[in-house]
């Protein structure tokens, strides 16, 4: 039996024929991204068996890659089962396979959102509308940084202006305003990850932070000579020098899973490295040099059977999928609030709380301590013993403001929309002669890593910057990957959901003007 795939002329029949279910991008943005992707497309209706629609078949990049069927089988598996709702058979993409909210936490019940526009989007982030070098601005660098929306803007301009003041140390009113923002900022990252408590989220200055501290205090605790500590081949510096430091300090040992040609981890090999000497497998959720989407719940089940215990880089994913730390049952958990529309200089370390409260403090001094005597000092529980001195209070209910937006955007908008784009920017990438993607796995996010032949990665930055792209050219803190796939450094474009098909266009012209030299 074979299956018709529709073509760009039938889209407009099918939107009408398959109503949206609620919480789902509006038809209208449906249409645009569906008919800019499809005019991307060979023009032939092309005819697929239904074994390409399969769950758990080709992907996108294999997708792309292959001939014209393959290619179509996208319009089927990707756009159609979105259009007629529930109950379709629709693929095992990460976007699509977000984990549903567990019962106590992770926006639960947030369903319903406003149609994803993402003009009105764009005009909720005024750098959207900065000229560089005499053209729009195009920021594709957002797996460096994210830009802000006003609404977060604003809260830091409230903050200073109405509520100042240290926390959780006076009786006056303007304590009472900030430790309530503070604490209410707290709740909102608990809400967002799907913790169970906000005593499970300490605030530190960012990612890397919060990997240094478990590093140095669930690491010095329970690390010993000949235990191992298992990484990816994928990650970030920042989740592998402070797990160096310990297994030197400690007599442990690095282990490294490694990835297969398109970038995804090799579970079997993982599940070979595992073993009962395995004490933590600190692991990225979204490489941030490649994109690609790891397998974390299963790694995580994979460890715990081993009994170790698994610490989340998510500082790549938490823009651009719903978490649920109980779901994963994810031990620790990391991000930075740069990364998701919130002020730099404030992160979050989730963790589980009888691990929080079993290991000791790390930084000592005011604010952490119960009693303090010339003998002895008594510790607070988690998070505060891990809060000493004072923290970034500002940019902590900045980051409170930027969960909120990004919680009236919709998570699974986000998700859906950015899936789309990336798909329209792979293809378009593809299609420029002597360009080499870094990082094809099946399931990505965001970033679109590259060389191009003839072209040093940072003469094209620098040729894009003069065209008003910001892209990051270099090794991208992640030295390891890259060379696994023989480079030194790549061009990388990253999207958030306010960027478009449009600027997607202008990059891919400008890349291709410079291969014409
Ligand atoms: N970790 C950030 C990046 O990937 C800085 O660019």
């Amino acid at each position: 039996m074979t299956t018709q795939i529709p073509t760009r002329d039938d889209m407009p029949d099918l939107l009408a024929d398959h109503p949206l279910p609620p919480g789902l991008p509006s038809e209208a943005t449906l249409a645009r991204l569906a008919s800019a992707f499809l005019a991307a497309l060979p023009d032939n209706p092309v005819v697929v068996s239904p074994s390409h629609v399969s769950p758990g078949s080709k992907g996108i990049t294999q997708q792309l890659r292959g001939v014209p069927g393959d290619a179509l089988s996208i319009t089927q598996q990707q756009y159609v089962p979105s259009l007629s709702g529930v109950g379709t058979d629709i693929g095992h993409y990460y976007f699509i396979n977000t984990p549903q909210p567990s019962k106590t936490g992770a926006w639960a019940g947030s369903g319903i959102h406003p149609p994803f526009d993402v003009n009105a989007v764009r005009r909720d982030f005024p750098i959207l509308a900065e000229r560089v070098h005499g053209r729009p601005l195009i920021w594709f660098d957002n797996a460096a940084t994210t830009q802000k929306p006003q609404a977060v803007i604003d809260r830091l301009a409230h903050f200073y202006a109405h509520e100042n003041s240290n926390i959780h140390r006076a009786a006056h009113e303007l304590a009472a305003r900030s430790t309530d923002a503070y604490e209410s900022a707290r709740s909102k990252v608990a809400h967002f990850l799907g913790a169970v408590a906000a005593d499970t989220i300490v605030f530190v200055r960012g990612a890397t932070e919060a990997i240094n501290l478990v590093a140095q205090t669930f690491g010095r605790q329970n690390m010993g000579a000949g235990d191992e500590i298992l990484v990816s081949h994928l990650e970030h510096h920042a989740n592998i020098v402070p797990w160096q430091q310990l297994a030197t300090e400690k007599g442990a040992r690095l282990q490294v899973i490694p990835v297969d040609e398109d970038g995804q981890i090799l579970l079997d090999a993982c599940q070979r490295l595992l073993s009962n000497r395995t004490k933590l497998v600190a692991i990225t959720q979204v490489s941030n040099a490649l994109g690609t989407v790891t397998p974390v719940a299963k790694i995580i089940d994979m460890a715990h059977r081993v009994g170790a215990r698994v610490l989340v880089d998510g500082a790549q994913a938490v823009s651009h999928m719903r978490i649920d730390v109980q779901l994963l049952d994810a031990d620790f958990y990391v991000f930075s609030g740069h990364k998701v529309f919130a002020p730099t200089g404030i992160g979050v370390l989730y963790g589980k709380q009888e691990l929080l409260d079993s290991m000791p403090p790390w930084q000592g001094g005011g604010n952490m301590i119960a009693d303090v005597t010339f003998e002895k000092t008594l510790y607070h529980k988690a998070p505060t013993r891990f809060e000493a001195g004072t923290g970034n209070i500002a940019d902590a209910v900045g980051l409170g403001a930027a969960l909120d937006y990004l919680q009236r955007i919709g998570m699974e908008n986000v998700a859906q929309y950015e899936h789309m784009l990336l798909l329209y920017a792979t293809n378009a990438l593809r299609s420029i002669p002597g360009l080499r993607l870094i990082g094809t796995a099946p399931e990505k996010a965001s970033v679109l890593s590259f060389v191009l032949s003839g072209h040093r990665p940072e003469d094209i930055g620098a040729a894009l910057n003069r065209e008003g792209i910001a892209v990051r050219s270099g090794h991208h803190c992640a030295q390891p990957i890259l060379r696994r796939f023989g480079v030194e450094a790549t061009v990388r474009p990253s999207l958030a959901f306010y960027n478009t098909c449009e600027e997607v266009d202008t990059l891919a012209a400008v890349l291709r003007r410079l291969t014409r030299g």
